[in-house]
Order: structure tokens, then sequence, then C-alpha cells
């Protein structure tokens, strides 16, 4: 497995495979990968030629109190996962290499980030919107692949590539879940055993969300988004270690308030269990 740390090494290897006539695929990542990342690359390679993993902690997507500092890191460890899974190329540049000191421009989007996740993170989707652009600048990927997991980050990139006319397909993928439900990430390593414990409350409270939504469409009498949100908030007041941030129900993939739960909606919360903010979602069509 390939790991480089330069952006024209990277460069370089994909016109390499662009002269060979191979399609590249780009997973971006923080590293500390997991399953749900796992997931994303052997997508990628089941339809590329050629799969790069970007493996950078992004400085520019953390507000000054968020976990910068902390975020876990495993190159080794991540390199392994990349390997079994079939990708090509590890990048995993310095944030020097990435951000000059006189670095000035960004990549901000006037829809989309201001509610859910971008009320409570207010740099956060500039700092995403940006190393994206660059990624998709250096590497030129034919596919790029996303999960819905992070379902805000996913709908903002999709506005993004088309806004700015990238040349690059967006892949959004389902989210991976641990057999009791709480979804892959790589911030479940600083919950506690109790708080782990505790943390399945999401997915409990967004089944309950899914199902009264289900029965609603079975029965032909729609359910407005408040009452959805209702019986989320209920059930994950239900944990005393749980804090909720937000719970909303939005139009997918606007992400526009909706009144009336009858159209592609993105049900979406964000929870504190203890000091760990966790986000889960789902998306109905
Ligand atoms: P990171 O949190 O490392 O996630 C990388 C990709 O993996 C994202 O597209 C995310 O949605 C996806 N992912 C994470 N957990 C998942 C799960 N349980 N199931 C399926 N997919 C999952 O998201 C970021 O990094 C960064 O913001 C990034 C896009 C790389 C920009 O810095």
């Amino acid at each position: 497995m390939k790991i480089t740390e330069k952006i024209d090494e990277i460069r370089n290897i994909v016109s390499e495979w662009r002269a060979a006539g191979l399609s590249v695929g780009l997973v971006p990542t923080m590293g500390f990968l997991h399953e749900g990342h796992k997931s994303l690359i052997e997508r990628a390679v089941s339809s590329n030629d050629r799969v790069i993993v970007s493996d950078f902690v992004n400085p520019m997507q953390f507000g000054p109190s968020e976990d910068l500092g902390s975020y876990p890191r495993d190159l080794d460890q991540d390199e392994k996962l990349c390997e079994s899974a079939g990708a090509d190329v590890i990048f995993h540049p310095a944030p020097s290499e990435m951000y000059n000191d006189d670095f000035s421009s960004f990549v901000d989007m006037t829809t989309l980030t201001g509610g859910l996740c971008g009320r409570t993170r207010p740099i956060h989707f500039r700092g995403v919107c940006t190393v994206i652009t660059k990624l998709l600048n250096i590497t030129t990927p034919d596919r790029a692949y996303f999960g819905q997991k992070d379902a805000q980050q996913l709908a903002v990139i999709m506005h993004m590539v088309s806004d700015l006319n990238f040349d690059t397909e967006i892949i959004g993928c389902p989210s991976i879940r641990e057999a009791d439900g709480l979804a892959k990430s790589s911030r479940n390593t600083y919950l506690s055993a109790n708080e782990r414990a505790a943390a399945t409350i999401l997915s409990k409270a967004l089944g309950e969300g899914r199902a009264m939504l289900g029965s609603a469409v079975t029965s032909g009498s729609p359910v407005t988004a408040d009452a959805i949100t209702a019986t989320i908030r209920k059930v994950i007041e239900s944990e005393p270690l749980a804090k909720i941030d937000y719970v909303e129900a939005v139009s997918w993939p606007g992400l526009e308030p909706i009144e009336t739960a009858d159209g592609p909606l993105l049900c979406a919360v964000a929870v504190y269990i203890g000091k760990t903010r966790l986000i889960d979602n789902f998306i109905s069509e």
C-alpha cells in the first residue's frame, strides 16, 4: 500500500493512471478508519480502476473548542484497513502541505449550512467545503464517496459540486452500524462503558421516528414533522446520560423546514452523551 504525503506525488500518480485510461475513485476521510469507512472504500473499489483514500484531520473544520487535538489517529491501522478493502493509495498530507502560511481562500455556502450541525458548528462546513474542493482539485476523481451518516455533509457536498461544476460524481453510501444499532464513528472511542451503552438511544429513537412515518405512509394519513421529532425527543430524553443538541426533520436533500412528512425527508439528531457529541439520522426518499 502506497502512502504519500505530497500533493505533487499524488498528482503524478493520478496522471499516470489517467494516461493508462484508468478511472479513479476518492474516499475522503479523517483517518482512524472503521467499518463505515471500509464500506465506502469497498464501494469505490467495486466501480473504479484505482482508489485513493485521503487521510487528513482537517484543522479548518474544527471550531476553537472542538476536539482537533484529541481526534484519534492511527495510520498503521488505517493502512491495514485500506489494504484489506482494496484501495491503491493513501494520501496523508501534513496540515502545512494543505494550508500554506498565507492561505486565504475559502469555499462557503449560503444555503444548507445554517441549520442542523451548522447551528452549533458555525465554521464547520466552510472547512469541509474548502478541504473537499482542494482534494477534488488535487486528485480529479471520477467519483467521490461520502456516508449518509453525515447526511448534511453529503447534501452540502452534492450541492457544492453542482454549483461549482466539479467533474466528479458524488456517491452517497448507507450508514454502517454496530450490532446494537449505534452508528460507527471514530468518536465512539471517546465513550466510557456507561456512555457506550447509553449511546444506543440515538438509533432507538430514530427507529421509533421511522416507524411512526412508516405507519403514516401505510395508513395514507400523513404525520407532521413535529410529531415525528417529538416522538424522537421523548425517547432520547428517557436516557439520563443524553443531552439533545437538535432533533429535526427537514426536506431531503434541500434541508428546508417541512410541516408535513409526505416527501423525501431527512430526520437527523445530534446528542451529547457525556461530553461526546454524536450524530445519526435516517433518510426517507
Ligand atoms: P470522517 O468522519 O473520517 O468520515 C469520512 C467518511 O466516512 C464520510 O463520508 C462519512 O460520512 C463516512 N462515514 C463515517 N462513519 C460512517 C458510517 N458509520 N457508515 C458509513 N459511512 C460513514 O466526514 C469526514 O471524515 C470529514 O468531514 C471529511 C469529509 C473527510 C472532510 O474532512
